[in-house]
């Protein structure tokens, strides 16, 4: 979150990801959650007040997310202005593929019961997923990999680390859903319909981070989607192309806040009787398609925007484009050294137009 990139692939990850998406989901077994307490710990581990957070955020982001997987299997949601704006050039299929991927898994995946482990790396597995708090104090070298900017870092075994969070300081800000609804309406009712405040409240933020780990993400890496927005604000992630959209982590935790507070933008357009329009079957015409268009340059505090150094994993992310909220052609975005391991850069040349 907030471009505290998760360990992942790059764009190696993303192709296979488009490739994959048509596959269906292997059930598994249920993802273990564990959070590491600061009784031995206190480095890393999470503190009482901490973990009730945490447990919060759980609860709060399985219902968004099964709110989402509900509101998006709707049909013509294609259509609807929220998923044109967020998910842009996304096809039906491509949305029916992906739903159960990054909603219902991801659901399901935070609702199991989480447990307190005192050591951080003993004993991981691919369906172990561990949340930890790394101290302020805590240095890089320690083992915390949050920035100033962080809200969280997710890492995963299939890439050299271990399946974890790690849940920053900002994580802790006292956000809710609640509060992020309410501002959201704010903005609304001023006509900032892509402009309004990034939300803040911690189901959020573990809804966005499931995005990039692995056992949400039903076991496979190629599920994986990177921050490739300039930063996590809700107009940086519609001044991506089309094309982008729905490979940005972010997109899709947008769509699933826009669920829970505002699922009018997710219903199909109005086509025919005012009977159904009166009973709410569809979504009037209003000037959202315009106010998207016209708010993607709003004021964007440049510190938000600047790229965080990733994780110290052995497998690192590459850091964002920088700053260019409007990619051109849906070429190679300009980013640092992907891992060596995956590269072939010719290929995902090729590749990328291909992807949405
Ligand atoms: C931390 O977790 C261990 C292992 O579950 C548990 O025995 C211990 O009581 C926990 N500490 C606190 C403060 O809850």
């Amino acid at each position: 979150m907030k471009f505290t990139l998760s360990c992942s692939l790059g764009l190696v990850s993303l192709i296979c990801a488009s490739n994959t998406v048509a596959a269906p989901l292997t059930r598994r077994t249920p993802v273990t959650l564990q959070v590491l307490n600061d009784s031995v710990d206190q480095k890393l581990g999470c503190s009482t007040t901490q973990i009730e957070t945490l447990e919060g955020a759980l609860t709060d982001a399985k219902n968004v997310a099964a709110g989402a997987a509900t509101t998006l299997g709707a049909a013509n949601v294609l259509s609807s202005e929220g998923v044109q704006t967020f998910l842009g050039s996304i096809t039906a299929a491509q949305l029916a593929a992906q739903i159960p991927i990054r909603f219902t898994s991801v659901g399901t995946g935070l609702s199991g019961t989480l447990t307190q482990i005192t050591d951080l790396v003993a004993g991981n597995s691919d369906q172990t997923l561990r949340f930890y708090c790394p101290a302020e104090t805590t240095t890089e070298a320690e083992g915390n990999p949050c920035s100033a900017q962080s809200d969280a870092v997710a890492e995963n075994l299939a890439e050299g680390s271990i399946n974890k969070i790690a849940l920053c300081p900002n994580f802790f800000g006292g956000g809710s859903i609640t509060s992020d609804k309410a501002s959201y309406l704010v903005s609304k009712a001023a006509g900032k319909l892509t402009s309004f405040n990034a939300p803040r409240n911690p189901g959020h933020i573990l809804i966005h981070e499931a995005q990039h780990s692995v056992p949400l993400l039903g076991g496979s890496a190629a599920n994986i989607l990177e921050d490739i927005s300039a930063d996590a604000k809700p107009t940086s992630c519609v001044a991506l192309n089309k094309k982008k959209r729905a490979l940005n982590a972010e997109n899709w935790a947008l769509v699933s806040f826009l669920a829970e507070v505002d699922a009018g933008r997710l219903a199909a357009p109005c086509t025919g009787t005012s009977a159904k329009r009166a009973v709410g079957a569809c979504a009037l015409p209003s000037s959202s398609t315009s106010a998207a268009k016209t708010t993607t340059t709003a004021v964007v505090p440049p510190k938000t925007a600047t790229p965080v150094a990733p994780p110290p994993s052995a497998v690192t992310a590459k850091p964002p484009p920088v700053a260019v909220p409007k990619p051109a052609a849906p070429a190679k975005p300009p980013t640092a050294p992907k891992p060596a391991s995956t590269s072939k850069p010719s290929l995902i040349k090729g590749l990328l137009g291909k992807i949405f």
